[in-house]
């Protein structure tokens, strides 16, 4: 791939010479930046620098007229593939029903899994690469994406060949989660057990085998799977090689950050009902809470103690969860100024929740989350803008100039 040169950066965010390890507690405040500099890449980033040291001569040479680079966004929990839409249920919500009563009544998980049963694969795929795009013009460079509203053995691997053909056509960095256990399916209600045996005798092994996922998930809360049927799915998950991701502690206390604990899980999600307890035991592992915002914002439910974590040592990642019902956006710089205003995160922090800490929720820290020699040539070019603290305070405002993703120029939009 040529060499490419962007020339007149205002600044360089999230430049660092390190591979950063988990940004946490205090130094999720630290932000290296350099001013008025230049980027030299390839399918990699080469070399930065001052401009009064800039190589000259490079024929591809862009010119930022004093926009700034920043690393695209890591986001470690979507749900992008989906089929159809729930603002039916919006609405319900605006008139007093909460999510629980709704997901109770049938619908909610259920009602995007009964379409899942009947969409066919090549519109779920072109739908998601839609979604995919979106994001990537908000300037997303690594994903997540879950199964999760199949809920039936063959619509489960359904989605995931949908996010392994994404994988294989986006620039993008994607992670594949499988998530069975989302909600327990309509015919199983009486017999909850015989939906797990599915998950963990005949859904998990298939999966594995075929490597069609990453990750397992559960959907560890009041109303969905308790924590001893999130032990034995995760059990045999591990079996498989599965490393778990877990929603946990959104609706209720659950014991869920514990049982994700116990299971070495790479992260625990939501987290909109913990407290000490919780802090304590994250404290004491490697497993990265994930905040989620969007959910808290859209679901009207509170936000997860952000600030208490952080102020405890903790580092925290925050990703989209970019799905149907609880969050149906993807916009990391509007996540952003939600987080900061709701959770009380400074502009830096939640910065590296989106960059540096999402990357290490989905382990791609070695190769994607900041500005660093040798890594991915995944970035955004803003359009002028005098520091980081200005983008989140002007929430709703579209600052993305271009993104480069693996060094291509995205012109999908
Ligand atoms: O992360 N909480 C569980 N799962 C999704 C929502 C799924 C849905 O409502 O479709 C979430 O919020
Ligand atoms: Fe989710």
């Amino acid at each position: 791939m040529a060499l490419r040169l962007i020339t007149n950066i205002h600044s360089i965010f999230g430049v660092t010479d390190e591979n950063l390890p988990l940004m946490k507690g205090k130094n999720m405040k630290e932000v290296g930046v350099l001013n008025n500099a230049y980027l030299l890449f390839d399918k990699k980033i080469i070399d930065y620098g001052p401009m009064d040291q800039c190589p000259q001569n490079v024929p591809d040479t862009i010119d930022a007229e004093g926009g700034s680079i920043l690393p695209s966004w890591c986001d470690s929990h979507t749900h992008i593939v989906y089929a159809g839409s729930r603002e039916n249920e919006y609405v319900m919500r605006l008139q007093g029903k909460t999510y629980e009563e709704i997901a109770a009544a049938g619908g909610g998980i259920l009602n995007s899994a009964s379409k899942m049963t009947n969409a066919d694969e090549n519109t779920l795929y072109n739908d998601a690469s839609e979604r995919l795009n979106e994001v990537i013009k908000t300037g997303t460079g690594a994903i997540e994406i879950k199964s999760g509203y199949g809920l039936s053995f063959e619509s489960e691997v359904k989605m995931l060949r949908v996010i392994k053909k994404l994988k294989e056509n986006s620039d993008a960095e994607i992670k594949a989660t499988f998530l069975g256990a989302h909600a327990i399916p309509a015919m199983y209600k009486q017999n909850r057990s015989a939906y797990i045996t599915l998950i963990t005798d005949t859904m998990i092994p298939y999966i594995a085998e075929n490597q069609l996922a990453d990750y397992c998930d559960v959907f560890c809360d009041e109303g969905f799977f308790s924590v001893k049927e999130t032990d034995t799915i995760l059990e045999i998950a591990a079996k498989f090689g599965l490393k778990a991701k877990i929603h946990a502690n959104e609706l209720a206390n659950s014991g869920g950050v514990q049982i994700g604990i116990k299971h070495n899980a790479i992260s625990v999600d939501h987290l909109e009902r913990i407290g000490d307890d919780e802090i304590y035991a994250l404290l004491q592992s490697d497993t990265i809470p994930t905040a989620l915002p969007n959910a808290s914002f859209f679901l009207q439910i509170p936000y997860s103690p952000c600030r208490k974590m952080i102020d405890a040592g903790l580092g925290v990642a925050l990703a989209s969860d970019f799905n149907p019902g609880s969050s149906p956006s993807g916009n990391i710089p509007l996540l952003l100024s939600i987080a900061c205003n709701h959770m009380k995160l400074l502009p830096e922090e939640a910065f590296n929740a989106a960059t540096i800490n999402g990357a290490h929720a989905m382990e791609v820290a070695d190769h994607l989350g900041s500005i660093t020699k040798g890594k991915s040539a995944s970035f955004i070019l803003t359009i002028p803008i005098p520091n980081l603290s200005y983008m989140v305070y002007r929430f709703g405002t579209n600052h993305i100039n271009k993104v480069w993703l693996k060094g291509n120029l995205q012109q999908n939009w």
